[in-house]
């Protein structure tokens, strides 16, 4: 219905302006057959937004416009096996695909610029046909439940927020990004996913999970929070990062993390939280954390922890291991607040417990411990505790929508 009152707007526009190079002004067209997609080739330029309708298919070329300054959609469509455009360069809004199942093709050679791109629920796209480097700019990408194997094609520098979540062939991420204003989300892709970012210096929120490994060897800052839930990772190791500016790091349920290296953090804004990690029997990779702006709460399988540095914790220091860590709680005794015997260099409530069968049971970001025989005068235990982010949470809830579309 849309195409057809547009076909003759664009056709009038073409023979207007047929002289110059011609630019298609549409608030959206609809594509409903591969006529509608030749009736744009004539168009050097579409401003507005194409629209590729639920029953279009099998093949649609939309080749011609080299620019759409609006969005590409195309939505709930069990028809089309391919999508393509020799020569669109530049999607100015949105790249939208979902719910799209048969789709296997997906060649944009020419594609460098898209505004977002939102590809979710794309169970036949196996691979990418883009160009070399491909796509070199876009402000959000959220790549959810697809079939691909490898990300090449899209080779960005800088992004406000990326999501990777259920694509479960994805074994191998390896991207240029030098710093994510936003958030960077990765979480149930491919239980061998390698995860590697060589120039990434700053990030704001990261969320990490089900990845095997993971490597940042130039990471300096983390402006917000870093949390890494359920890897598979043995060992991490963040060898540049200095601070978390404003939020916590976490580290909850890594079955084999062995090892976790920070030399150079110095500052956490937030929290630190390093919970049910049960192959973790040593916490001695913090030597130069100095200040925690929020609570450290350690729960885990521990014989030693050691924070050589640590002299200002604003919130409560909460440890409690399977074993015996009396040695280190001897330690951080003197740290704890006056009315605790201590130097008052903690000024939430202390606590430290020794072989709590319970320990890995609590993951929470409370402070409230279930561990017994720390004293605790119980009263602020929350007031500087470990943030929530909710921003995370809704990317969680994206996940979860992605699985219940297969
Ligand atoms: C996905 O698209 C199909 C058509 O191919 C449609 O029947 C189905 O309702 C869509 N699913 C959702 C969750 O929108
Ligand atoms: C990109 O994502 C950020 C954070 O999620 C959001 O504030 C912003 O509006 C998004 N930008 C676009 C162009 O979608
Ligand atoms: C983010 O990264 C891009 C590409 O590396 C760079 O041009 C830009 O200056 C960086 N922005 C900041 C604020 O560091
Ligand atoms: C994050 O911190 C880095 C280093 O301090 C800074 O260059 C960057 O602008 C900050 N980014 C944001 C979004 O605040
Ligand atoms: C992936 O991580 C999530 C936590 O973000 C966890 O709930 C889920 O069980 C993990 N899946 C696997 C297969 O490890
Ligand atoms: C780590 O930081 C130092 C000092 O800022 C810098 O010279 C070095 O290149 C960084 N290393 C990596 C791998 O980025
Ligand atoms: C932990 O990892 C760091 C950095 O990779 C390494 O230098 C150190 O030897 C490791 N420690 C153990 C006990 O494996
Ligand atoms: C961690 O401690 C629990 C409780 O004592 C124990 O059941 C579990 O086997 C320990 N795990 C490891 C890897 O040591
Ligand atoms: C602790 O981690 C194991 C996986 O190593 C997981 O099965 C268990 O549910 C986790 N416990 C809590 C309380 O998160
Ligand atoms: C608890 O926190 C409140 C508000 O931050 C503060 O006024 C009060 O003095 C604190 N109480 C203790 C016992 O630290």
């Amino acid at each position: 219905m849309i195409a057809k009152q547009l076909l003759p707007a664009l056709a009038a526009i073409g023979s207007v302006a047929a002289k110059s190079a011609t630019t298609c002004t549409v608030s959206t067209t609809t594509i409903n057959s591969q006529a509608d997609a030749t009736g744009l080739a004539s168009c050097s330029a579409v401003k507005g937004s194409v629209l590729i309708a639920p029953g279009a298919g099998p093949q649609i070329d939309i080749s011609g416009p080299s620019t759409i300054s609006g969005d590409v959609i195309l939505l709930n469509n069990g028809i089309i096996t391919s999508l393509t455009s020799s020569n669109l360069g530049t999607i100015g809004g949105e790249f939208h695909l979902q719910n799209v199942t048969l789709l296997s093709t997906l060649s944009f050679m020419g594609l460098g610029r898209v505004g977002s791109i939102v590809w979710q629920s794309l169970p036949a796209l196996g691979q990418l046909t883009f160009g070399t480097p491909g796509v070199t700019e876009a402000n959000n990408v959220t790549i959810s439940d697809t079939f691909l194997s490898s990300l090449d094609g899209i080779d960005l520098t800088h992004v406000s927020s990326m999501d990777i979540n259920n694509n479960r062939r994805l074994t191998d991420f390896t991207t240029q990004l030098g710093n994510v204003s936003s958030l960077l989300n990765i979480a149930a892709n491919g239980l061998q996913l390698k995860v590697s970012m060589p120039n990434l210096i700053w990030i704001t929120e990261m969320s990490i999970a089900n990845v095997t490994s993971f490597s940042v060897p130039s990471l300096a800052v983390v402006n917000g929070s870093a949390r890494f839930d359920f890897n598979y990772f043995s060992s991490f190791n963040a060898p540049n990062l200095t601070t978390a500016k404003t939020e916590d790091i976490s580290f909850v349920g890594n079955p084999n993390l062995a090892n976790i290296t920070m030399p150079e953090l110095t500052s956490i804004g937030g929290g630190l939280l390093i919970a049910n990690n049960t192959a973790l029997s040593k916490v001695n990779g913090f030597p130069a954390l100095k200040t925690v702006g929020g609570a450290v709460k350690l729960r885990g399988n521990f014989t030693d922890i050691e924070f050589p540095a640590l002299n200002d914790v604003k919130g409560a220091f909460d440890i409690s291991s399977t074993a015996d860590i009396s040695s280190s709680c001897n330690t951080f005794q003197k740290l704890a607040p006056s009315s605790q015997g201590g130097g008052g260099q903690i000024q939430g409530t202390y606590s430290c417990t020794s072989n709590n069968a319970n320990a890995n049971s609590d993951t929470g970001t409370g402070t409230s411990g279930s561990g017994s025989g720390g004293s605790s005068s119980g009263s602020n235990n929350t007031a500087a505790g470990l943030t929530i982010n909710h921003a995370l949470l809704g990317l969680a809830a994206v996940g979860g929508f992605a699985q219940a579309l297969w």
